[in-house]
């Protein structure tokens, strides 16, 4: 049984298992979350990052994908990067945005990482409308099997923090 937790805060405070990024194909750092991570997580995670393009993610991480990298000096274990689609008014990435979470989920899984932290993915930089999100975030964790027992939803702002308590009821 998966616990859902909403907490209004810094994903890079939280103390659970794995931290889950908002990242880019790239995997090389960004800005919001990404940028948070990397630079309260130290350089030890973009080091395995480099070294997961130098392999497995020769041409980056595909767009719903998640690839696991060590936490660094964040209070986790983990850190789960996850590539969010770019919001788009005319074409439906709905199901882009939910394989982000399964996948995490499942990366997670594999991992054993039972507490797992995610920021509302894709509705920053990618300007996903934060109600839709919310509700294709909170459908996707709910419709899959996992080990996870606490998935918390971290959330930057007050806005995000209601349009996420009102999908959870
Ligand atoms: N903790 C929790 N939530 C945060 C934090 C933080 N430290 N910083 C930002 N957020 C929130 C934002 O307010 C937004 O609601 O996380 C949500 C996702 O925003 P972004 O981090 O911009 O992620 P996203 O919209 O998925 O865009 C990803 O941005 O930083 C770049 O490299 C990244 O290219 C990628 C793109």
């Amino acid at each position: 049984m998966t616990t859902l937790t909403l907490v209004q805060g810094d994903i890079t405070d939280q103390s659970v298992d794995a931290i889950v990024n908002a990242a880019n194909s790239s995997l090389l750092g960004g800005s919001g979350v990404d940028g948070a991570i990397h630079r309260r997580g130290g350089p030890a995670i973009l080091a395995e990052c480099r070294a997961l393009r130098a392999s497995r993610y020769g041409g980056g991480l595909p767009t719903g994908q998640a690839v696991a990298t060590t936490a660094g000096d964040l209070d986790a274990r983990w850190v789960i990067h996850t590539v969010g689609p770019v919001y788009s008014p005319t074409e439906d990435r709905s199901a882009l945005l939910a394989s982000c979470y399964r996948r995490s989920l499942q990366v997670a899984d594999e991992l054993g990482a039972r507490t797992v932290a995610f920021p509302a993915l894709s509705t920053g930089v990618y300007r996903w409308p934060m109600e839709d999100a919310a509700r294709i975030a909170v459908t996707a964790v709910r419709e899959t099997r996992t080990s996870v027992e606490e998935v918390r939803f971290v959330l930057f702002d007050a806005r995000a923090h209601a349009a996420f308590a009102a999908v959870t009821g």
